[in-house]
């Protein structure tokens, strides 16, 4: 393809993306394929001559955009809000264009710089102290990994480093409680802790976790000879939106001598808000954050914050070419005189993902993101003081920020029963195509969650939504 035929093409694809934004209202939220029916719409072998880019437009139309749970939709309500502003979307179009590869400082000098731009302005944004440093990883699992590692790595001298599984050393332990995301578990799995060696901590009755069986834990693992590592803190729970209390698991952590992680992947776009900052009040204190720009700060996916106290350290965990142990280069990008992001993290290509996070913020402007935020969350106010008015009907767990968890509950019907008619009232709705609500787990009981803040959501969308939900447990 050649420049000129890239500009045409291209400029019919910004077009088809505009439209196709611009009436996503008018589709059905949900996916309405069956298994199958996506790959079937393409051949099973590769063209060998060129095909019309035309067909391009489609294939989108007729075979991608069905096969498509939209969460840009004003009425979609699911997992957590990632849609994606537009002013982000350029943003990522220029890096793709770009191709630049974020090797070295001097493959990409602007990858780098306003990448260590961009974080520090989020930093700033949710009201960190400059005692922080950020790099951009794809995803919050991602940076949970990392900082489980880093914990390791303090925790042990860098014992596992040197001698990996063969150490032997006392048991090394992680903690995060029962609402704690899977990545957790997941990053400690591949961090080499051990199903064994992670331990759920029991939460109080606003499903945050409790500090003195945390404390609890810790002393008796001392007692058997293991080793109290690591303490993954949720600033705002997947399922119900809980936050656990940073200062007390803080001090936990100091005494004990563990790392302290925040996930704050989900609520931490909130922090934009001066009033939603007393959630995470001590989040200071802690050694690692996460917070997703791609969830509720209007990023397209994807875009990771992963903040850090102590970068030498990160560093030193991550590097292989350790550059703290290299003299300074004569062009001045050695040691200390540039960031090397990709000893930040895992990969070693890095994306220009600063990009969509400066155009996000470069257009919108940062008060338009307060306000966005705060339209969300008077949303849920909204809706939870409906759904608690209605009869049959329930808000079954607070409402910090922007997700509300309901349930009806029909006169009678319990137990099993109760789980089956929320289960199903949930698909209805999807089904309907009219929104996309998640149902989970919560107290060993089914409910729903509704969460709001795709990017164009207005009351209308969440009252369409109410009046859904109703129509489904008629
Ligand atoms: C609290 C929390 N942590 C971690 C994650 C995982 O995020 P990612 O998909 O970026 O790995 C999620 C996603 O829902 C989340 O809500």
């Amino acid at each position: 393809m050649t420049p000129e035929e890239f500009r045409r093409a291209g400029h019919e694809l910004v077009d088809w993306i505009a439209d196709f934004r611009a009436t996503l209202e008018e589709r059905p939220v949900m996916a309405r394929t069956a298994p199958g029916d996506v790959a079937r719409a393409f051949p099973k072998t590769p063209p060998e001559s060129p095909q019309p880019v035309g067909e391009i437009f489609r294939a989108l139309d007729t075979a991608i955009v069905p096969g498509i749970t939209h969460f840009g939709h004003p009425r979609f309500f699911g997992f957590f809000p990632t849609g994606g502003s537009l002013s982000s979307i350029l943003g990522d179009f220029a890096s793709t264009g770009l191709g630049a590869l974020g090797l070295t400082w001097q493959a990409a000098p602007a990858l780098t710089e306003l990448e260590e731009v961009t974080t520090d302005w989020v930093r700033q944004m949710v009201g960190l102290s400059d005692a922080w440093r950020g790099v951009i990883q794809d995803t919050a699992s991602t940076a949970t990994l990392v900082a489980l590692v880093c914990a390791r790595e303090r925790t042990s001298n860098f014992a596992v480093t040197r001698e990996g599984l063969q150490g032997g050393g006392s048991p090394l332990v992680v903690y995060a409680s029962g609402q704690s995301h899977s990545s957790v578990l997941k990053a400690a799995l591949v961090a080499g802790f051990g199903r064994t060696y992670v331990r759920e901590i029991a939460t109080d009755a606003s499903h945050a976790m409790h500090p003195q069986a945390l404390d609890r834990a810790m002393r008796e693992d001392h007692a058997r000879g293991w080793t109290p590592c690591a303490v993954v803190a949720t600033s705002g729970s997947t399922t119900c939106t809980a936050f656990d209390p940073i200062g007390a698991i803080a001090d936990i952590c100091g005494e004990h001598g563990a790392w302290l992680h925040v996930d704050a992947a989900m609520a931490g776009s909130a922090m934009v808000l001066e009033e939603c900052r007393p959630l995470w009040a001590g989040v200071e204190r802690a050694d690692s954050i996460v917070l997703n720009p791609h969830k509720w700060l209007g990023a397209i996916f994807d875009c990771s914050l992963y903040l850090v106290r102590d970068p030498e350290h990160l560093v030193r965990v991550m590097s292989t070419n350790p550059a703290y142990l290299q003299p300074s280069g004569s062009s001045g990008t050695g040691a200390g005189a540039v960031t090397t992001y990709r000893d930040w993290g895992i990969a070693l290509g890095r994306r220009f993902r600063a990009l969509k996070l400066w155009t996000l913020i470069h257009i919108d402007g940062v008060e338009a993101i307060r306000a966005r935020i705060r339209r969300d969350l008077d949303h849920a106010r909204w809706l939870a003081g409906v759904v608690a008015d209605a009869p049959g009907w329930r808000v079954v767990a607070p409402v910090p920020l922007q997700t509300v968890c309901v349930r009806h509950e029909p006169p009678g019907v319990e137990g099993e029963a109760l789980d089956a008619h929320t289960r199903a009232w949930c698909d209805r709705v999807n089904a309907s195509g009219i929104a996309y609500l998640t149902a989970a787990v919560l107290d060993g009981r089914w409910m729903v969650r509704v969460a709001m803040g795709a990017p164009t959501t207005e009351r209308r969308h969440v009252e369409e939504t109410w009046r859904a939900m109703q129509d489904a447990v008629a």
